[in-house]
């Protein structure tokens, strides 16, 4: 691999947004300097290949700590595989993904690790690493979670739903969050109280009320923010740091708001489903809004703007997508006549850094702070940075150049993700991703796929070094 430069562009971190060239060696970013300077031309010159950034934005790689591919769920599979979702990620600017690995009831850690890397390994078209969902605590799994963190498997996510699934208790969470404490793993919560779920769930059945919309209602946001408020008391209680996943109710917020108010290590991400869809969706008719059934439940549109509040205010942190795509054909149809039977989860890895650049154009939020929700901090929280999340010296040269006015309109007839629906079919965004890099390798360029499966690698995570 020769030296390449990327000229001409605007380059925004989550700290900074210079005029300046980069030269990428080796795969990695080695220097940058300013716009026509001497040393800026001497590398145009001599360079391997000089990419043209003028008029663009110069970014670094999405990092979406939050991915299900291939991942067992409701008697059925998400869609996607490790290849044609992080091609699709890449096409989206996302080049790195933290993947949830499962451990099965009964198996251990280590069982559940290998078999995700077995599904992984030489199929990614761009980096990856995984958490680990903890689906039985006892001694043994306890003790395996030191293993994890020495190699990289630095977060492990536990569930207050799904009852006979997931599930963990009061005391299994505590017990978990202990051993976090003291092997600096971070503790990843699905905040729903699923036993109180489960009961509503019955009635609604009950009563006849089997539509989608029904998902929504009995997966209320008071069980959000109860289970919240309680996945806070126990890492407290615990000593531990807690990230929330997949906030999506204002009362959870509140939650957490109180939590960092306090000065507490409490950190939560939402996703870009709870930022721009609502019950509205699932409330479509003709069983279309089983589309948008994942957990938490989408909510009523007045949710939003307190999300997007929180991101402002850094009481959320980070936006992941949950990528976890069943198609709506034969998949989501499993549901008909029973919503509970609808398999949880939305596609979007594809989608998710041009939304956000759209609440850019919209002025919700600042083009830094795009970078820092998107990028910085899921690196920083998950043991990625400065290697992922910005571009500066000694960073793994995942860069994205991205056209700010190019508009295109959100199809399944144009992504790239394996599901046979886009859940922002029909929006027109502006801005779109137009060359991928990935250490240093065009994966996409000039909006032509020329990556491969098996280029993207394994990366062992550093324990969270997110302070804010
Ligand atoms: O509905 C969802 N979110 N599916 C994926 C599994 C999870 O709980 O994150
Ligand atoms: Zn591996
Ligand atoms: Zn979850
Ligand atoms: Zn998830």
């Amino acid at each position: 691999m020769g030296t390449t430069v990327i000229r001409g562009g605007l380059v925004i971190t989550a700290a900074d947004e210079t005029n300046a060239d980069i030269l990428i060696e080796g795969g990695r970013v080695t220097a940058l300097a300013a716009h026509d300077s001497d040393v800026a031309r001497a590398w145009a010159e001599s360079a391997d290949r000089v990419l043209d950034a003028s008029g663009r934005y110069v970014i670094p790689g999405g990092v979406d700590a939050h991915t299900h591919m291939e991942m067992p769920f409701g008697g059925t599979f998400a869609v996607d595989t490790f290849e044609t979702g992080t091609r699709a990620a890449a096409w989206g600017g996302t080049t790195t993904i933290v993947d949830f690995a499962v451990q099965t009831v009964g198996e251990s850690l280590r069982a559940g690790l290998d078999a995700w890397h077995a599904k992984a390994d030489g199929n990614c078209a761009v980096d990856y690493a995984f958490h680990m969902i903890l689906s039985d605590v006892n001694e043994d799994t306890l003790k395996e979670m030191d293993g994890l963190v020495d190699e990289g498997v630095t977060s492990f996510k536990l569930f207050m739903a799904y009852p006979g699934v997931f599930y963990s208790d009061d005391g299994k969470i505590l017990r978990a969050m202990q051993r976090a404490a003291g092997n600096g793993g971070l503790v990843m919560m699905h905040a729903e109280n699923g036993i109180a779920i489960d009961v509503l769930v019955e009635q609604a059945l009950a009563a006849g009320r089997t539509d989608p919309r029904y998902h929504g209602e009995v997966r209320h946001a008071l069980l959000e923010a109860e289970a919240t408020h309680r996945a806070i008391q126990l890492a407290r209680v615990a000593g531990a740091p807690l990230y929330v996943v997949h906030v999506s109710a204002t009362e959870a917020v509140a939650e957490l708001a109180q939590a960092r108010d306090l000065g507490l290590p409490v950190f939560g991400e939402t996703c870009p489903q709870y930022l721009f869809l609502s019950t509205d969706n699932l409330a479509e008719p003709d069983f279309e809004g089983a589309k948008y059934v994942c957990s938490t439940p989408l909510r009523p549109k007045e949710h939003q703007a307190h999300l997007w509040r929180a991101l402002r205010t850094n009481d959320l942190q980070v936006v992941s997508t949950d990528h976890c795509p069943f198609c709506f054909k034969g998949q989501k149809e499993m549901g008909l006549g029973d919503f509970s039977k609808i398999p949880n989860g939305l596609p979007g890895v594809e989608n998710r850094m041009d939304l956000l650049h759209q609440a850019v154009v919209d002025g919700r939020i600042s083009r830094r702070r795009w970078i820092e929700i998107a990028c910085a901090t899921p690196a920083r929280m998950f043991g990625l940075y400065p290697r992922k999340g910005t571009i500066a010296p000694g960073a793994d040269a995942d860069i994205v150049i991205y056209d700010p006015d190019a508009t295109q309109v959100m199809s399944a007839e144009t992504h790239h993700m394996n599901v046979d629906y886009s859940a922002y079919e029909g929006r027109t965004v502006t801005g779109r991703v137009q060359t991928v890099l990935s250490r240093g390798e065009v994966v996409i360029d000039d909006r032509t796929y020329t990556g491969r499966a098996g280029h993207g690698r394994f990366v062992a995570r550093e324990t969270c070094r997110y302070l804010g």
